[in-house]
């Protein structure tokens, strides 16, 4: 390991050395980390990425030039000492640190670089703004948090290489600059010098390249691969992230998730020793219709309850008019005030609900709340929810979609709120036989649900040309998610290998044969040559970690993420260029003024 390679700076990283090392002479490079003054004797805790080694500086072993080199010496100044190791006395032990049996007793210092009083310490950066975390990168890697984070990430990445290489995956590059994909992202644009008024985008995705790569006979495929979507960045999503893409031939769908399912048991072994077990299968169907989520967080209950046969019976307008009524139990939601429950109905409202009613179980009767107009489905709620004494029972009357929505949202909402006790600590599924379109309202028209390669169930082969909506909307796809803690982590399909078929895709998509040609003519003419059956899937490499490592704020698993506003507030990007480069870029710059700003905005045209 490179972390125990010796040169003329170091003969062991400073987290290293073990009682066994006692009377060794060693040479130390690192971080001044602390140090602590005793007049007569200074302590310092040196640091480098493997750990901290406390270093003693006394005058009857360095001399005393060094010893008051030491005393100036401040935090993050980078030194290389020899010394020799010693035992600690037995109470000055400390087991919190892996080398806290020993100490070295320095011989010579060399101070390598100093350091101004940094604007935080490697200690401090909880309470320092993230700002300031993103500016000085460089110190704030410097953490042990942020270290290990990146340690984790070359595991995992060479574990992806590693495992999927053995089963007979070669990894592939695939091009940067390329041509519009479909992932439904905005592109990022880079104009062409070679070719004025003309633009590369960069990939959403590798997706056409692995698809091509399969009828260019490759196989199996797989790249760790850097991804653009110009979207706004969030808590789980980064205009610039990492995919672990692969794509394989001759398979179906139970071939995939069983490969996917094997890597990602082995990484969570492997990483944290954690074993996930069998993965199981849910239906987009069931996970919508019990969770109100495509991306279900399973390690609590509060399953989505069915009571719109019940609600139509009663007089309250709410319920008796709803397409359907759904609920949810929360556990111990009753110690809520109605302050609490008023604000659950405000919030609702962002989820497109028109309220949300809630009652509390008290001495084993609905109480408080809509319990008044409940009166006559009362003891069949009460049975058919299972609810007890000290639940509430929170209500979403709407269309089924915003039913789903609110009360998915809701189950998340409580969990967090309420400090829910997960079942345990990973609950891993693949949700599977997605409908294959969606019907878009604004657009009149059907989108993809998850793109426009992938193929069908083979039963609903037959509905391509089918012009009745409810059928082409009632086709399953052979896609597949892979769902953590209700975190997407990666997600797939089984693509069209078949020309014809795709066409009929792109038809029903709304997109002429003109703009076939002109955007996926490649491809189209790539599956007319002897394409194989294959399909394929990615894993989001940034959101994996963040489960693995427990953090849930992406930027904290990147080295140097963006901000929220998709800046680099290190290097200053993205940032003005000059008139010679704009030129030769054939890119001229105007300001438009915005609508809806009282403000101009920079446009290239
Ligand atoms: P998809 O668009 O579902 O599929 O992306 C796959 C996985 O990539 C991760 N991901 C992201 N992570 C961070 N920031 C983002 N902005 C972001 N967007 C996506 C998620 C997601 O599950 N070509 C298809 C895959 C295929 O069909 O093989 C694709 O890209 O974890
Ligand atoms: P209202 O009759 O509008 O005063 O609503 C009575 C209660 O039902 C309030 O607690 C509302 O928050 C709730 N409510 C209203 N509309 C809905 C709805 N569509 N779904 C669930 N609860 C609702």
């Amino acid at each position: 390991m490179s972390e125990y390679i010796q040169t003329r700076y170091r003969t062991h990283t400073c987290g290293q050395l073990r009682a066994g090392d006692v009377g060794q002479s060693v040479k130390l490079a690192g971080w001044v980390h602390s140090y602590r003054d005793h007049g007569g004797l200074v302590f310092i805790d040196l640091r480098d990425r493997d750990g901290l080694t406390q270093l003693v500086f006394d005058a009857d072993n360095c001399g005393a030039e060094a010893l008051e080199k030491a005393r100036h010496m401040r935090a993050e100044w980078v030194i290389s000492i020899s010394g020799s190791v010693v035992a600690r006395e037995p109470k000055l032990i400390n087991p919190k640190l892996a080398t806290g049996e020993v100490e070295v007793q320095v011989k010579s210092l060399d101070v390598l670089s100093e350091s101004p009083t940094p604007p935080f310490t490697t200690d401090a950066h909880e309470t320092v703004s993230e700002e300031r975390r993103m500016t000085y990168r460089y110190l704030d890697l410097r953490r042990a948090e942020m270290q290990e984070t990146l340690k984790t990430r070359y595991k995992v990445t060479k574990l992806m290489r590693d495992h999927l290489g053995d089963m007979g995956f070669w990894e592939i590059e695939t091009p940067m600059l390329t041509r519009s994909t479909p992932e439904g992202a905005r592109d990022f644009l880079v104009p062409a010098r070679l070719a004025a008024g003309s633009f590369y985008a960069l990939p959403q995705s590798p997706q056409l390249f692995k698809q091509i790569l399969m009828v260019g006979g490759c196989d199996k495929y797989m790249q760790i691969v850097r991804c653009f979507r110009d979207e706004d960045p969030r808590a789980d999503r980064q205009a610039e992230f990492t995919q672990l893409d692969l794509e394989m031939s001759f398979i179906d769908q139970a071939d995939i998730v069983g490969i996917v399912e094997t890597l990602v048991q082995r990484i969570w072994k492997d990483v944290l020793g954690y074993e996930i077990g069998a993965i199981p299968l849910m239906t987009y169907d069931v996970a919508m219709r019990d969770y109100g989520s495509d991306r279900p967080d399973t390690r609590f209950g509060m399953k989505l309850i069915d009571i719109t046969d019940l609600a139509h019976t009663t007089d309250f307008g709410v319920f008796k008019n709803a397409e359907q009524v759904k609920c949810i139990v929360v556990p111990g939601g009753a110690a809520m005030t109605r302050k609490e429950t008023d604000a659950l109905a405000e919030w609702s409202k962002t989820y497109g609900a028109k309220g949300l009613a809630v009652t509390k179980i008290v001495g084993g009767k609905l109480d408080t709340g809509i319990a008044k107009f409940l009166g006559s489905i009362e003891a069949a709620l009460l049975e058919r929810t299972g609810a007890k004494d000290g639940d509430l029972l929170a209500f979403g009357a709407d269309k089924s979609k915003i039913v789903h929505k609110v009360l998915g949202e809701l189950r998340q909402k409580m969990f967090k709120d309420l400090k829910m006790k997960p079942s345990r600590e990973f609950e891993f599924l693949w949700v599977i036989d997605f409908p294959m379109f969606e019907y878009d309202d604004e657009q009149k028209r059907f989108v993809a649900i998850h793109h426009p390669f992938t193929t069908c169930k083979d039963e609903d082969v037959q509905h391509f040309d089918s012009t009745d909506l409810a059928t082409v909307a009632g086709m399953k796809s052979k896609a597949y998610d892979i769902v953590c803690n209700g975190y997407e982590l990666g997600g797939g399909s089984i693509r069209i290998h078949n020309m014809d078929v795709q066409q009929k895709v792109f038809k029903l998509l709304g997109i002429t044969p003109e703009q076939q040609t002109g955007k996926f003519g490649f491809l189209l003419e790539a599956l007319s040559y002897g394409a194989p059956p294959h399909g394929g899937l990615a894993i989001g490499v940034d959101r994996l970690v963040m489960m693995l490592r427990g953090i849930t704020n992406i930027r904290d698993v990147i080295a140097f993420p963006k901000t929220q506003s998709g800046a680099d507030l290190m290097c200053g990007a993205p940032a003005a260029v000059d008139d010679k480069q704009l030129k030769e870029a054939n890119i001229k710059v105007v300001q438009l003024a915005t609508a809806t700003r009282d403000q101009t905005t920079k446009h290239a045209v």
